[in-house]
C-alpha cells in the first residue's frame, strides 16, 4: 500500500481497512492477514501502558513502537500518530518531530488530531514531503476539555474541519465518534478517503483498536468497538491449561524434551 493507492481506493470504491498495532508479533499477523494500513496509534497509552488516556504518550514511545511495527510490516501502509501536544508546537517543530519519526522508524505517514485549526501544520508537513492523515470529530487528545469522550454532532464544524484538512493536503481523514448521517455527508463531499471509527457504515474505510477487535480489552469498551473474537478468554484458557499441566507434571512430556 502506498499513499497514491490509498487515494485511488476511494475513486474505485474499494473499502479501506485499518487496524492499530504496536508490536512486531501482532503487526506481522495483521499485515499477513491483508489489512491495508496499520496505525501505531497513541491508543498505545491505554492498551500497552495502562494509562487512563492518550495524553502521557511521548514521541520516543511512538518511535519505539513504530520501529517494532515497521520491522514486521511488508505490505500495509504504516502510519504513526503524533502524540499530544506535538502538532500544537508550531509548524517547524511539528515538521522536525514528524521527520524524526519517519527517519528513525521507516513508517510511511503521520496522523494528527485536527482539522481547520491544524491546516497550516498539515500544509507545512505535506510541503516537506511528509504524508499526513487528519483526524476530526471526537479527538481523544481533547478528553480533558470535553470532560470525557463525547459524540460530536456539530455538522458545520465537522464539514469545515474536513474540507480544511483536505485543502491543506491531507491524504485521508479519520472520522471518530460522529453520527452516521454526518459521516456520510462528509464522505460524499471529500475526494480523500474517510476512515471511520464510531462513524457508521458509509465511510470509505474503517479503523479499530486491535485489542478491542480481538476481545482483549478489559473493562468497558465503546459501542462501536466490535470484538471479532474473544482472545481474552482464549489466552486465559491456554494459560490455565499450562498451569494445570505444569502442576500435574504432564508438561513437559517426552515430545517436548530433548533425548
Ligand atoms: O490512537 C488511535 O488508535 C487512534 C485510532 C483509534 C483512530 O487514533
Amino acid at each position: 500500500m502506498t499513499v497514491p493507492r490509498f487515494l485511488a481506493a476511494k475513486r474505485s470504491g474499494r473499502k479501506l481497512t485499518m487496524l492499530t498495532a504496536y508490536d512486531y508479533s501482532l503487526a506481522r499477523v495483521v499485515d499477513e492477514a491483508g489489512v491495508d494500513s496499520v496505525l501505531v496509534g497513541d491508543s498505545l497509552g491505554m492498551v500497552m501502558q495502562g494509562q487512563p488516556n492518550t495524553l502521557p504518550v511521548t514521541v520516543d514511545e511512538i518511535i519505539y513502537h513504530t520501529k517494532c511495527v515497521c520491522r514486521a510490516v511488508q505490505n500495509a501502509l504504516v502510519i504513526a500518530d503524533l502524540p499530544f501536544p506535538v502538532n500544537h508546537l508550531g509548524v517547524h517543530k511539528t515538521i522536525e518531530l514528524s521527520a524524526r519519526i519517519l527517519k528513525e522508524t521507516g513508517c510511511h505517514a503521520v496522523k494528527l488530531e485536527g482539522g481547520a485549526d491544524q491546516a497550516s501544520v498539515i500544509e507545512g508537513l505535506v510541503r516537506a514531503g511528509i504524508p499526513v492523515m487528519g483526524h476530526v470529530g471526537l479527538r481523544p487528545q481533547n478528553v480533558l476539555m470535553m470532560g470525557g469522550y463525547r459524540v460530536q454532532r456539530d455538522g458545520e464544524v465537522l464539514l469545515a474541519d474536513a474540507t480544511a484538512a483536505q485543502a491543506a493536503g491531507a491524504f485521508g481523514l479519520v472520522l471518530e465518534g460522529i453520527p452516521s448521517s454526518l459521516a456520510k455527508q462528509v464522505t460524499d463531499q471529500l475526494l480523500i478517503p474517510t476512515i471511520g471509527i464510531g462513524a457508521g457504515p458509509d465511510c470509505d474505510g474503517q479503523v479499530l483498536v486491535l485489542h478491542d477487535m480481538l476481545g482483549l480489552t478489559s473493562g468497558s469498551v465503546p459501542k462501536f468497538a466490535k470484538a471479532f473474537c474473544n482472545l481474552r478468554e482464549i489466552v486465559a484458557g491456554a494459560v490455565g491449561r499450562y498451569c494445570d499441566e505444569v502442576r500435574q507434571g504432564s508438561f513437559p512430556d517426552s515430545q517436548h524434551s530433548y533425548e
